[in-house]
């Protein structure tokens, strides 16, 4: 099991700076990038005592800043141009939230030195080749163990009711200050969503298409972890092993779909965007249906993920589908996720909008199983 004496710095893919308590080095750690920071968060954050903590390290540290906490979740570009108005006199940027504070922290940064609007830089439209690497320097400071954005090279914003993917390797943040000890906290509908995310980004990266096998060995740890240390962060949450353990499992899960995502993430941006769907919430909702819907492209990868889950694998290789899927649904119905989507109040009317958008989002593209606009709404009404 992980130790609890465990932290770490090292360079990979950018600096990360890992334990508990390492907060406490944030002053240090910034310094050198100038006198006064941009704060980005929430007001989930604000409330939760963690703001106060950083602003204490930067006050005993002689760092001046200032914050912004209009981050709402799912983030819009008018709360990051909100963030730009704040930007003025920062050297540099510093993101203390989840996967949708340190995304708008990302875009913040983008627009100190790119001009707006930020939908010139959307990927689907070859938007990365605008992006320079003349970007203010940022640490971003997760709160969940989720999303891995912290070590990601991309930021999803919410543009025109479309989660627009803005990706640059420059986007990297330029340190990962990792301090499980800030999740011990966490409500407990964000640990499970966000660990689902986590999960379901190793699941989806291993078996996404293409030649990658550095992505995949982290992938495969990154599930490992995931399911063993998330019953336990949700039945004992201040249990620092399986908070530290499931940081790590969102940091793999992020750099493992370096390679790719699939159909799973393809149906849950729309259920965030329309139906106001928590992101991990929505990927479980979708995670076993699109596996099933998967089940003769990955019948030959899963004995691996059926191990590092935990799960017996079944002689005939679709049945360890079958059994990987069902596994994954008796996990997320004991840590309280919603297993239909009628609970979450998504309505059948809703269908057809949203698969058009699953259609348009790109992460379906690296999808094991090539995807139609009807095997969307067979997804949906299956989920339904
Ligand atoms: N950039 C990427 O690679 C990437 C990958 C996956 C998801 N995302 C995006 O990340 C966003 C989701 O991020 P998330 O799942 O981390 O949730 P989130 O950032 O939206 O946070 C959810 C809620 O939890 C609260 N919260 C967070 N940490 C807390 C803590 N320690 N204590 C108390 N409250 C806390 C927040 O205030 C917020 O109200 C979505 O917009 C999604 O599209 C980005
Ligand atoms: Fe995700």
């Amino acid at each position: 099991m992980y130790a609890l004496d465990l932290c770490g710095e090292f360079s990979f893919p950018n600096h990360i700076v890992f334990g508990p308590g390492r907060v406490s080095e944030l002053a240090d750690r910034v310094r050198p990038w100038g006198s006064q920071a941009l704060v980005v968060t929430d007001e989930g954050i604000h409330g939760s005592g963690i703001l106060d903590r950083v602003l204490e390290v930067l006050r005993d540290g002689n760092i001046d800043y200032r914050t912004f906490d209009g981050v709402e979740p799912n983030p819009s570009g008018d709360s990051v141009e909100a963030g730009v108005r704040r930007l003025e006199g920062c050297d540099f940027i510093i993101s203390v939230g989840g996967g949708s504070v340190i995304d708008a922290g990302k875009a913040i940064r983008l627009r100190a030195t790119h001009g707006g609007p930020l939908e010139q830089y959307d990927d689907l439209i070859g938007g990365s080749s605008l992006i320079r690497g003349d970007l203010p320097p940022m640490v971003a400071i997760p709160t969940t163990a989720g999303t891995g954005s912290e070590v990601g090279r991309s930021t999803v914003i919410t543009l025109g009711g479309r989660k627009t993917v803005i990706f640059s390797p420059a986007l990297i943040p330029t340190m990962a200050l990792c301090d499980p000890a800030l999740t011990l906290d966490m409500p407990r509908r964000v640990t499970a969503g966000t660990g689902a995310d986590a999960l379901t980004h190793n699941i989806e990266a291993y078996y996404a298409r293409g030649f990658h096998p550095l992505c995949d060995a982290i992938a495969v740890d990154g599930m490992r972890r995931a399911m063993r240390s998330l019953p336990v962060a949700m039945e004992e949450p201040r249990d620092l092993a399986a908070r530290s353990d499931m940081m790590v499992a969102a940091m793999m899960g992020a750099i493992a779909f370096q390679k790719g995502l699939g159909v799973v993430h393809s149906l849950s941006h729309p259920l965030s965007t329309i139906a106001g769907v928590h992101h991990g919430t929505a990927n479980a909702l979708m995670l076993p249906y699109a596996l099933r819907f998967n089940r003769e492209f990955i019948a030959d990868r899963s004995a691996v993920v059926a191990d590092a889950l935990g799960v017996p694998a079944a002689p005939n290789p679709l049945e360890t589908v079958e059994r990987i899927a069902t596994a994954l649904e008796n996990l997320f119905q004991a840590i309280g996720l919603p297993a239909r989507l009628r609970e979450v109040g998504v309505q059948s009317a809703l269908i057809c909008r949203m698969a058009d958008l699953a259609m348009e989002d790109g992460c379906h593209l690296c999808n094991p199983r090539p995807v139609s606009r009807q095997d969307m709404v067979d997804l949906y009404e299956a989920a339904l």
